[in-house]
């Protein structure tokens, strides 16, 4: 088979970085390769994200880039996949004839089909919600992922509908993939050397698999992938407050492999605001979790997502969200100016004055920033045992990341990639920390 070049460009969550590896693992049937040459591809894919800001037109920009680098080549069959593609569908094939193939979230196991199909010239457009078909397609094709760190889809989707949030639209409703199917997965990871594994979903704690009269949940798969003595870390993320059910709590408790680090997104700390979202929690319903979490081991940590600047959000709920910063010390959050996204409630909504949101934003980001540089500064010093991923490119040291996953720059040697090592850390910054190989101490 003629072998020919792809090169796929990911922005967006950790879904899309996962998608993007299952795209490849499909387009090698058709000879596709990698390549990490973005100017000399067949194939040139977008795997776009549809959540904040101006997603479109920075489709439309990257295609003009695009266009620029192959003016005087052959031009590659140009794909747009992922959330923007699936919210814009056939209106991006008309506005940018250079565009070959849009293919939404749900319908990635058509690629193939659509690649054969633009041999003879076709225009393709491909955005059904046909999650189920394409999990089974998928279920055939072996994840060739080989990193240390692998992320594995287990639930897709939302059915949630929080007022500002694109993601129900793109990705469409809820749905859990069989429990034999992600076992199956994560066996062909850890075959090819996986150490850690992130089980992804938009809610990935709502993750609930029926069969035979069982019920299997998210604390079924972590207590599940612990048995494999190869695998030394689990992770989980996307979670949502009102999925945080005791089973999984208590996970903590038991499994050393489970890390101590929540990512637990709350927006906002205003119980009015919350409810202006539709996130159907309250604050002490968020406050319950964290103590019941903390109870249960008082290491772990968290960090959220918070949306600055919500229609209606006025100083005092603003000033409600400070404090609930001040109450838990979140070690690295994101923060971001509420965007009005088509086709949601809060899109119709009036927005507040927008330097007002831009002062909230910098106040918060100062507050949580600074728990995060003192967090890291904590960490000095002491040793902490870091799962070493690769070597950095350009400098002779050694990227790896503690078990609250911040990043660990260090100096080590080849031997140590795809183990747990420990390290002194000497120093920090707001987003790492930075040391040397350290063998005889004991792990902070
Ligand atoms: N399912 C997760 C939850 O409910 O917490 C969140 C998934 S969403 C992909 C990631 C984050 O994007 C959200 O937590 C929210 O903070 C942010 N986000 C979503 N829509 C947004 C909008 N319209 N404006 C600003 N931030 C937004
Ligand atoms: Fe979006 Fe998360 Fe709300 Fe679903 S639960 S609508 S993914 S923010
Ligand atoms: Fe973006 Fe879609 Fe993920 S909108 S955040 S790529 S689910």
């Amino acid at each position: 088979m003629k072998t020919k070049n792809i090169f796929i460009k990911t922005f967006g969550c950790q879904m899309n970085e996962y998608d993007s590896q299952r795209i490849y693992d499909n387009v090698t049937n058709l000879g596709f390769i990698k390549t990490s040459d973005q100017a000399n591809a067949e194939c040139y894919v977008l795997n776009t994200c549809h959540i904040r800001d101006k997603a479109k037109e920075k489709v439309y920009h990257e295609i003009g880039r695009v266009k620029k680098l192959y003016r005087d080549k052959k031009k590659p069959i140009m794909v747009v996949a992922g959330c923007v593609a699936q919210a814009e569908n056939e209106e991006m094939l008309k506005r940018e004839p250079y565009i070959d193939i849009v293919i939404g979230p749900q319908a990635y196991h058509k690629i193939n089909e659509l690649l054969k199909q633009h041999e003879s010239n076709i225009k393709q457009e491909e955005i059904e919600f046909d999650t189920i078909s394409k999990f089974r397609h998928f279920d055939n094709v072996k994840n060739n992922n080989n990193k240390i760190s692998a992320f594995l889809t287990i639930q897709e989707g939302c059915d949630k509908f929080c007022h500002f949030c694109v993601v129900p639209y793109t990705r469409g409703p809820e749905y859990s993939r069989p429990f034999n199917q992600i076992i199956t997965e994560a066996e062909q990871l850890i075959k090819n050397g996986a150490k850690e594994i992130t089980l992804l979903g938009q809610n990935v704690n709502a993750y609930s698999y029926r069969e035979n009269l069982k019920e299997f949940r998210l604390s079924d798969l972590i207590n599940h992938l612990n048995q494999y003595s190869e695998l030394e870390r689990i992770r989980y993320t996307t979670s949502h407050p009102r999925d945080m059910t005791d089973d999984l709590i208590n996970c903590y408790s038991s499994i050393q492999k489970l890390m101590p680090f929540v990512h637990l997104p709350i927006q906002s700390g205003s119980d009015r605001v919350l409810e202006l979202m539709n996130r159907k929690h309250t604050v002490d319903d968020y406050i319950k979790i964290y103590k019941k979490l903390k109870k249960i081991n008082r290491e772990i940590e968290f960090s959220s997502d918070f949306i600055i600047g919500y229609p209606g959000e006025t100083t005092k709920d603003f000033e409600d969200t400070l404090n609930l910063i001040n109450k838990i010390k979140f070690i690295n959050s994101f923060s971001f100016i509420f965007s009005p996204r088509p086709g949601t409630r809060s899109s119709k909504l009036e927005m507040i004055d927008k330097n007002t949101a831009k002062e909230r934003l910098k106040l918060i980001q100062e507050k949580l920033f600074y728990n995060q540089i003192k967090k890291n500064k904590s960490f000095e010093n002491t040793v902490v045992d870091v799962l070493v991923e690769n070597k950095m490119e350009k400098q002779n040291k050694f990227f790896g990341r503690n078990k609250y996953i911040s990043p660990v720059i260090f100096d080590g040697i080849d031997e140590n990639i795809g183990k747990i090592v420990k390290v002194k850390i000497e120093n920090s910054n707001q987003n790492s920390l930075f040391g040397s190989l350290k063998k005889k101490m004991k792990a902070a």
